[in-house]
């Protein structure tokens, strides 16, 4: 079985709504075990609770979870132009992998929730790619062989760097059918990417 990660920050359900369907999407490569998973919350619950966070029962991950997967799809909103400190923070521990390469040759891919349509969308998509390189991560995007993307007749979420949504400016757009089916195409075509490369050691290569 090809082990994929979903893992996710999400203060307002539009990361998870489309966490959901980038795990269902490596769910429908045949051979793919997924994981749904978030990252564990920073803030005073009296913080959460003065800005209405939604409750969230999915399981935390911890860093060292990270090397059970072959490939693994982070989800963050957009916070100030980029990804949330929970996420940062959760990649900030994950420091002793980076100093075993244990994460050297894994798929990993973003995908990322934004307020507006340029507050930043593809600057965090982007920059939440900069770790993973640095864990030596190999990172698939969202091509536009899902064309979706593509259309001008309506505001959609996603890039070629991944999948997104646009939540609104006060939150009340949910993710539309072109971004949940992005998020999908996505978590596909990194399952299959990873199944592609499994038994590859890429300890190998080490020079
Ligand atoms: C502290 C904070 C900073 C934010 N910064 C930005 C920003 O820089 N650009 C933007 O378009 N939206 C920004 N937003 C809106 C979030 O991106 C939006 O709430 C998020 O996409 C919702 O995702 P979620 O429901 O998964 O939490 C910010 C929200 C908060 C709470």
């Amino acid at each position: 079985m090809t082990r994929v990660l979903v893992l996710y920050y999400s203060s307002y359900g539009h990361v998870r709504a489309l966490a959901e369907a980038e795990a269902e999407g490596a769910r429908s490569v045949p051979g793919t075990h997924v994981d749904l998973r978030r990252v564990p919350e920073t803030l005073l619950a009296d913080i959460r609770q003065k800005a209405g966070f939604a409750a969230d029962e999915t399981p935390a991950a911890t860093p060292a979870d990270l090397e059970d997967y072959d490939a693994i799809i982070f989800g963050t909103p957009t916070l100030f132009g980029m990804m949330a400190g929970q996420m940062k923070s959760f990649l900030d521990q994950a420091g002793g992998l980076w100093a075993r390469n244990a994460l050297v040759g894994k798929v990993a891919a973003v995908f990322a929730s934004t307020g507006s349509q340029h507050g930043g969308h593809e600057a965090t998509l982007l920059s939440t790619q900069i770790p993973l390189q640095h864990f030596g991560m190999l990172i698939a995007g969202m091509p536009y062989t899902f064309a979706g993307q593509k259309t001008g007749e309506e505001i959609v979420g996603g890039a070629p760097y991944g999948a997104g949504t646009i939540a609104g400016a006060d939150g009340s757009r949910t993710p539309s059918e072109t971004d949940l089916a992005g998020a999908h195409f996505q978590g596909a075509h990194v399952a299959r990417i990873a199944a592609r490369l499994s038994g590859v050691d890429w300890q190998e290569e080490a020079a």
